[in-house]
């Protein structure tokens, strides 16, 4: 098989865990006989800096004409300052919804090595943490319009919230087709005792249900999903929410599973292109430091393989490899026990080779 991808370095850590995983991928592709090529899109900080602009139209016609894109991170302190239109992180915003992928998949899974890392108490670990948030990703708050007026003197910010019928029908069928897939259990997240889009969303969910008889719909307020996802993650299956809930809900529950830097994931449309990132960010901090865990965006790799690509034993080979080394004790620093038993700490590109040298063709 031979396919294209665009790849979206970006800022801060962006360039260096996007190496490891393209390292992956070059000996998939020798062990599978793949040709994978890549083709570099400047998105995000570097973009600005070099065009004036987070993502110039010849940047997004690169990721159209792609098979699939791999992006690393973007932002950071440096474009603070930027306006809000030319944000790095517009790039990104524009980027999803120029390429139509409107359903962000973020699984929160506890691999078993790592059920240590994990803040919560060990016998709330020991449930189980395994589901899926599926997050409307080009609709809502973060594409209303933006305005900051003056009234009576003082400065007013207005965000717009809106959400039709036919965009949360869409996120709500992903929710349903992969409840059914997994365990059957789809908890539909909103804030319906405030907010008018979320009645409207709660509406839709119900109208689907009876589509899929065979998926057990519930309702949840946010704050309430928020509280849950601390106390009993064990309950949630597959999460279907709106963008700035599901944005925020999956920062809490990436912590859960131990560590924001092993999450992958994918946001699709209606063909098989797609954007696959982990969903930690730039970490400015921590760049060019050769500290950063790149499995995140391994594991991003290895979804853009089994959903945009069709090659499930390759996406198997990749996530086999990352148990083998966790397995092995391996650890970048983001997810080393603090008294470090048993462990070995590598950095970034120790942990891409670890991976590589255990990646066998199943
Ligand atoms: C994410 C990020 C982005 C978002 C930012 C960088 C715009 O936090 O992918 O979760 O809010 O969607
Ligand atoms: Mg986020």
């Amino acid at each position: 098989m031979t396919r294209n991808i665009a790849v979206i370095r970006g800022d801060g850590i962006g360039p260096e865990i996007v190496e490891q995983a393209l390292r992956v991928l070059d000996r998939v592709a020798e062990l599978y006989g793949h040709t994978f090529t890549y083709t570099d899109v400047d998105m995000g900080g570097n973009a600005i800096d070099k065009w004036g602009d987070p993502l110039p139209q010849e940047m997004l016609d690169k990721c159209l004409a792609s098979d699939s894109v791999l992006l690393g991170a973007v932002g950071g302190p440096k474009w603070n300052e930027v306006p809000g239109p030319m944000r790095p992180e517009k790039g990104l915003l524009r980027l999803r919804a120029g390429m139509g992928v409107y359903s962000n998949n973020r699984p929160a899974k506890i691999w078993p090595q790592l059920s240590s890392a994990s803040p919560l108490k060990q016998e709330i670990v020991d449930k189980g943490i395994d589901f899926l948030i599926v997050r409307e990703l080009i609709g809502g708050i973060y594409f209303g319009k933006h305005e900051t007026v003056t009234e009576d003197g003082e400065a007013v910010a207005i965000d717009e919230l809106r959400y039709s019928e036919s965009e949360i029908r869409r996120i709500g069928r992903i929710g349903f087709e992969s409840a059914r897939k997994r365990r059957g259990k789809l908890c539909s997240v909103e804030k319906s005792n405030v907010l008018d889009s979320s009645r409207l969303w709660k509406k839709v969910m119900h109208q689907l249900a009876a589509e899929y008889p065979d998926v057990e719909l519930s309702d949840m307020l946010v704050d309430n999903c928020a509280m849950q996802i601390v106390k009993d993650p064990s309950q949630f299956d597959v999460i279907v929410t709106e963008n700035m809930f599901g944005d925020i809900l999956s920062d809490e529950a990436s912590m859960i599973t131990g560590s924001i830097g092993m999450i992958p994931s994918s946001s699709l449309g209606a063909g098989s292109r797609g954007l696959y990132e982990p969903i930690h960010g730039s970490a400015p901090d921590i760049a060019g430091l050769d500290i950063a865990n790149p499995i995140g965006t391994i594991l991003a790799a290895a979804m853009m393989l089994r959903y945009s690509f069709d090659l499930p034993q390759e996406a198997d080979c990749i996530e086999s490899a990352v148990s083998a080394v966790l397995d092995g004790g391996f650890r970048t620093a983001d997810i080393l026990p603090k008294d470090a038993a048993g462990c070995t700490k590598v950095g970034c590109k120790a942990m891409g080779s670890l991976i590589i040298e255990n990646l066998r063709k199943g």
